[in-house]
């Protein structure tokens, strides 16, 4: 008998408005790598990829630059990502590399054995059946070719390092931030971030690959990192950048804080240091403002990924 699936991560992700997180995190895939996403992910220049559950397709544009003669499929269940996807496709005059389409990975469109190779970036894990978006990816995927989920886990938290800016209160603002994020990551984070199954979580995967029927497990590690003093970025994106990570911080720590301030009090972290921080974060994104031409501060940031191929 046929086991139902559970979609009811469907209606979270339809309704979804703001993508920007996932065009801001486009300096994850570097230049460098390319080569080794190719050979890991069992792509060639000549290839016929898809991204499953592409959002606005930045991690398709990456791998495409490569292609020669190759095509990338994205597919994804919100029409908004899909929507600005597009436009960006147009911008870059990338239509004939890259196609992006609505569809709904427990249910897809696309007829079986149709690809070289069947990839995602943080897919799966927002799924609230795993294994049934892993079954229809395989279901798409050519006998012999690869089908990958490049995962992020929480089980290894981001770097962050402030830098060493010059404005009053700077380290006062590093030592209330670790404060905060060691507090939500220790005991506040359940079941607010998207990953849906507890069951299948990310480390779980080459086992879900195995029950799956894939063949030739593997996981390659993949790390990344980004310094906005790096000059080999244009100055308005890195700013920009940082303007919106700040930001962005500052709205997400205020919700977090409002939603588990009981925990946040039972761990020492009060009313009173929320707002010290929130106001510390303000003038942090003030000096980033006015001063970002000359700053020399070297903030950065990092994390670890890691990719979990099988070959079908
Ligand atoms: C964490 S986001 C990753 C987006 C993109 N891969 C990236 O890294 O920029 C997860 C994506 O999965 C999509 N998604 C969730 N459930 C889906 C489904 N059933 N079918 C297709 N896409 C789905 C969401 O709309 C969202 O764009």
């Amino acid at each position: 008998m046929m086991q139902e699936i559970n979609k009811s991560s469907n209606d979270i992700w339809k309704s979804w408005q703001n993508f920007s997180g996932f065009e801001n995190r486009s300096f994850r895939f570097t230049d460098d790598m390319r080569p080794l996403f190719y050979k890991w992910l069992g792509i060639t220049p000549e290839s016929y990829v898809l991204d499953a559950g592409c959002g606005t397709g930045v991690f398709a544009r990456y791998l495409a630059s490569d292609l020669k003669g190759g095509h990338i499929d994205g597919f994804d269940i919100n029409e908004r990502f899909i929507e600005y996807g597009k436009n960006k496709l147009d911008e870059l005059s990338l239509t004939d590399k890259v196609t992006l389409t609505l569809d709904d990975g427990f249910n897809l469109s696309f007829n079986d054995n149709t690809y070289d190779a069947v990839t995602n970036y943080t897919y799966i894990g927002v799924l609230s059946d795993p294994v049934a978006g892993l079954r229809e990816m395989i279901r798409v995927c050519k006998p012999g070719g690869v089908v990958s989920c490049v995962v992020a886990t929480t089980a290894i938290p981001r770097i962050v390092w402030q830098g060493d800016y010059p404005f009053d209160g700077a380290d006062e603002l590093q030592r209330l931030s670790n404060e905060e994020a060691g507090i939500f990551a220790k005991y506040a984070r359940q079941n607010t971030d998207f990953n849906q199954s507890e069951e299948w979580h990310a480390l779980r995967y080459p086992k879900m690959f195995d029950l799956c029927g894939l063949k030739d497990i593997k996981i390659h590690p993949f790390g990344y990192t980004f310094n906005y003093n790096d000059t080999s970025y244009p100055i308005e994106y890195r700013k920009q950048l940082l303007i919106k990570e700040i930001e962005g911080d500052i709205g997400w720590i205020e919700s977090r804080y409002e939603e588990k301030r009981e925990i946040y009090i039972e761990h020492g972290f009060d009313d009173v240091k929320l707002s010290r921080l929130i106001a510390l974060m303000n003038r942090k994104l003030e000096y980033v403002r006015n001063n970002f031409e000359n700053d020399n501060s070297f903030e950065w940031t990092g994390g670890f990924n890691f990719i979990v191929t099988g070959i079908k």
